[in-house]
């Protein structure tokens, strides 16, 4: 799916009453299947932009258009259903249910299909290396396997957008390196517009372009 934003902003308007501008007229265009890194200090805006971009939130003014569509025109419900149908998300904390087991975990999201969902969630599992894990509940696997299984769920929606905000940032660096090479081989095989926020160079190299943000604001943008 192609992504653009026109002169997106984002003003909060915090418990001591001085606004903040969190995202500053900011302006891309993201084509379907093309990989973006995000980088910047903490408390640029990257997080407040991938919620902007995940239809998490409305902009404060702006817009931000799917395929050429003003999403800033649809409901919430439909907001929600595109969220649900077209975006995943990946995040520091896996969010994982820790009640239910890995192999639940990716199906609670597609609950009323979940028969026919289940072969297909097998053999992501199993693709991700996590074949051995999916009667395991969260708390008894790895940080990395925990964001390969929350990886896995999102996948399982087969979103058209994978959205992830520091998805390694609480990982190892052996281990960070593994889970972005899934996510980096997933994308590029589901052709899936990928949008990843982080730290990390290395990782934001292996993107086909990296957008740097300050104070809410792009500064650089460099393709590679
Ligand atoms: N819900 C909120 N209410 C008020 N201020 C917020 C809220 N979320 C983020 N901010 C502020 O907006 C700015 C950008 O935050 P954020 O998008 O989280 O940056 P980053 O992800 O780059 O660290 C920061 O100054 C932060 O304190
Ligand atoms: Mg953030």
């Amino acid at each position: 799916m192609d992504i653009a934003a026109i002169n997106l902003n984002k003003k909060y308007m915090p418990a001591n009453g001085v606004e903040i501008e969190a995202v500053h007229r900011i302006d891309f265009s993201i084509a379907g299947g093309e990989t973006v890194a995000i980088v910047g200090p903490s408390g640029a805006g990257k997080s407040t932009l991938l919620h902007l971009v995940g239809l998490m939130d409305r902009p404060t003014s702006g817009k931000l258009l799917f395929d050429g569509d003003d999403t800033g025109k649809l409901t919430d419900a439909e907001r929600a259903g595109l969220r649900r149908s077209k975006i995943g998300f990946l995040f520091q904390l896996h969010y994982l249910l820790s009640e239910f087991t890995v192999e639940e975990n990716l199906l609670i999201p597609v609950w009323h299909e979940r028969a026919k969902k289940r072969d297909e969630a097998r053999a992501l599992l199993k693709r991700l290396g996590l074949e051995h894990r999916r009667g395991h509940l969260p708390v008894e696997l790895s940080g990395g396997e925990q964001q390969r299984a929350a990886l896995a769920r999102a996948l399982l929606g087969q979103p058209e957008i994978l959205l992830c905000d520091e998805p390694t940032g609480n990982l190892d660096r052996e281990t960070g390196a593994n889970v972005e090479e899934l996510i980096f081989s997933e994308c590029a095989q589901r052709k899936v517009t990928l949008i990843i926020v982080t730290h990390n160079p290395e990782l934001a190299a292996r993107a086909h372009r990296i957008i740097e943000v300050r104070d809410g604001t792009i500064v650089k943008e460099q393709k590679q």
